[in-house]
């Protein structure tokens, strides 16, 4: 551990670990089992197209979500925009600006127009109070995102939709395996979208898959994933191609036998972060909630207004230390391109979201992390806490 304030690698001491420390590892399932599908694979010479192993995939996670139809994509960004067009969105569609920027550039692809709308500052999900003042003539739905795994208020949320007749289809990128009053994600609005990828709590190396309880939304999913195919030669939809392949269904099969490994090796960690991190006043951690399915994937950390030192220099500390803490989501949607040229005050109507986007970062969790890195990262923070103002002072007098 480092002595004194020379000692940090930002001002030229060696960094602390030696193997940068990323956040988002893969979480990889047994080898043998992973190993086995994919020897079934080249046995039967079948390798995409609606194959054996993306059916029993789609059929393992229906019964996890306790949902009638699950279609498994090639990423939750074609994904969002199958089901966007499946549900006959068109026009402006209310969506977060507090998310990857995925969310947005789905609609924008397909020449809908995203409204932003602001976060709770509790659970960074979309506020419900803020959603009908944005709703115009043009909105034909709602695409909220279930950050970190916190799920949205997703009673408020319909009872808009339902008021206003819009379409709701949730990001549930984040939330696979959560729960929200003892229905699982992937139940809720018109459809819901999971994204696999690799820094997913479980992950068919790209991947996602849409699920719905809507047969008829269901029907024209399939044929949107397969370039509108009804037969072998008819084609009735201009769409695309979204098939997962069976290479990622056998990732995807063994991820879901080393699942509950996966979430209890990342509650370890979290429960790890948050004792210590319970003696630095300056951060507080996202909680998760511990009385329903949670995957405790992401580890957030808020810097406190007061804490003498900012988000950014924390994350250059860590950074030249080799932990590679991410500043999610920043800058928010609104600030990226095209969005930030076509709405430049979008930020006015998105305070929480601003706020958010300045003081949260991200560290490192996932089966690839031990409990003596959790402990090494900790360790760090505390370090550059109790040196910020020299810190601070060192990057230029900027806190
Ligand atoms: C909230 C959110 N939505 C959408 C996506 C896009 O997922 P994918 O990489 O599978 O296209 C991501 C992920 O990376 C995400 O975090």
């Amino acid at each position: 551990m480092k002595s004194t304030v020379q000692d940090l690698a930002l001002f030229g001491g060696q960094p602390m670990f030696a193997e940068p420390l990323h956040v988002g590892r893969p979480n990889r399932p047994d080898k043998q089992a992973f190993f086995q599908h994919a020897d079934d694979i080249w046995e039967s010479a079948w390798l995409t197209n609606n194959g054996p192993k993306v059916q029993q995939f789609e059929a393992e996670l229906a019964q996890l979500f306790g949902v009638k139809h699950v279609i498994a994509v090639c990423n939750a960004t074609i994904g969002l925009q199958i089901a966007i067009r499946a549900l006959g969105m068109d026009g402006e569609v209310i969506v977060p600006s507090f998310t990857f920027v995925a969310t947005a550039h789905s609609l924008e692809w397909q020449g809908i127009t995203p409204v932003f709308c602001d976060v709770d500052p509790v659970t960074h999900c979309m506020d419900p109070a803020r959603i009908e003042q944005l709703i115009t003539p043009r909105t034909t739905g709602i695409l909220p995102v279930h950050v970190w795994g916190n799920i949205c208020e997703v009673e408020a949320i319909q009872a808009i939709a339902d008021r206003h007749g819009l379409k709701v289809l949730y990001d549930a990128a984040h939330a696979f395996g959560c729960e929200h009053r003892g229905r699982m994600v992937g139940n809720f609005g018109d459809a819901e979208v999971f994204s696999f990828h690799a820094t997913k709590v479980l992950n068919t190396f790209e991947g996602g898959c849409i699920t719905t309880n809507d047969d008829e939304v269901a029907r024209v999913i399939r044929l949107m994933i397969n370039f509108g195919f009804v037969g072998k030669d008819q084609v009735t939809h201009l769409v695309s191609n979204g098939k997962m392949s069976e290479s990622s269904a056998a990732m995807g099969l063994s991820s879901l036998q080393a699942y509950d490994g996966f979430v209890a090796h990342n509650r370890r960690n979290y429960e790890h972060y948050r004792r210590r991190l319970a003696d630095m006043p300056q951060l507080a951690i996202v909680e998760h909630c511990e009385k329903e399915k949670r995957n405790f994937h992401y580890i957030i950390v808020r810097v406190a207004d007061d804490a003498g030192i900012s988000r950014d220099t924390i994350v250059r500390a860590l950074e030249a230390e080799n932990v590679l803490a991410r500043r999610y989501f920043h800058p928010g949607c609104h600030r990226m391109e095209p969005y930030r040229s076509y709405y430049p005050n979008a930020g006015l109507l998105l305070p929480v979201t601003e706020k958010l986007t300045d003081v949260l970062l991200c560290l490192p969790n996932s089966t690839a992390t031990t409990a003596a890195d959790v402990e090494g990262v900790c360790d760090l923070l505390a370090f550059i806490l109790q040196h910020r103002a020299e810190i601070a002072q060192r990057s230029g007098g900027r806190a």
